[in-house]
């Protein structure tokens, strides 16, 4: 997420806020998970200044990025620190088959075949009981979905004359393929209360799909390049979407109860 003072979209009404409102968005949200769950093992993918990875309480984490933008090195000590300066692919490729997190938190490279890469990733080194909280899957508006951050803000100032930095990438575009193929999760997003967010568990059995919604969610996939702005707008229901309340309460008691 790149930061904006005043958040009005019209499909997820963002009260106006500061940006150290809008920062602790993330780390509010994650500790939230992390206590309900009594999370002892975290992994954020995109790391950046640190800013939510050095806010989330859990006692070991793991970080990754292949530009950090703090000095890493003071902070890494290997053990209930891990700081890597590589990319997420790179990080799976060398990371031990038998490492789980808790809570993983998927902020990295924002276009929508690196967050599905990272999201089946992440998912491999997942518990039943684990949450994932994916970053920036509802686009701000249409310029937002530019799979390029510079010509976002480009094309915004040109069209509107106004000069936010705000980008979301394609990311959304994960969701249908969410919805559709990965029926041993649950998912919702929410939407009020910063930026929107994704959470993703385990189900403990298969989610169900409407038929209906099922067919239109196929035509999307055969042509998922044709997931445009307005596509997103009219399918918001596939996203689930819910207040941070809600979603919060669901995630933490969708991981937390036993599998039979
Ligand atoms: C939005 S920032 C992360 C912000 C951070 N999660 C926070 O909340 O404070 C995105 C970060 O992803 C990193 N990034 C870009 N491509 C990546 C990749 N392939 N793997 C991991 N991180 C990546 C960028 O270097 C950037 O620092």
């Amino acid at each position: 997420m790149a930061s904006g003072k005043r958040v009005d979209t019209g499909i997820h009404e963002l009260e106006p806020m500061d940006l150290d409102n809008w920062l602790a968005t993330s780390p509010r949200r994650l500790n939230r998970l992390a206590e309900a769950l009594d999370c002892k093992t975290y992994l954020e993918i995109g790391v950046s200044e640190g800013i939510t990875f050095n806010a989330v309480n859990v006692n070991t984490k793991t970080g990754v990025d292949p530009d950090f933008q703090f000095d890493w090195q003071a902070l890494n000590d290997g053990e209930t620190i891990r700081l890597l300066p590589l990319s997420s692919d790179d990080f799976f490729a060398q990371e031990s088959e038998n490492s789980r997190f808790d809570l993983i938190f998927i902020d990295g490279l924002h276009t929508y075949d690196q967050t599905y890469r990272d999201l089946q990733n992440a998912l491999l080194h997942s518990h039943q009981g684990t949450v994932i909280l994916i970053d920036d899957t509802i686009p701000f508006d249409v310029y937002s979905c530019s799979r390029n951050q510079e010509e976002a803000v480009r094309l915004r100032e040109q069209a509107t004359g106004v000069v936010n930095l705000m980008w979301h990438g394609d990311t959304y575009k994960i969701m249908p393929l969410i919805n559709l193929f990965h029926t041993a999760y649950q998912y919702c997003t929410i939407m009020d209360q910063g930026n929107p967010q994704t959470l993703l568990w385990r189900a403990k059995k298969p989610r169900e799909i409407d038929p209906l919604a099922s067919m239109s969610t196929l035509w999307s996939l055969e042509s998922l390049a044709a997931c445009d702005y307005l596509w997103m707008l009219r399918n918001l229901q596939l996203f689930h979407p819910v207040s941070e309340a809600e979603g919060l309460d669901r995630a933490a008691a969708g991981a937390q109860a036993p599998i039979p």
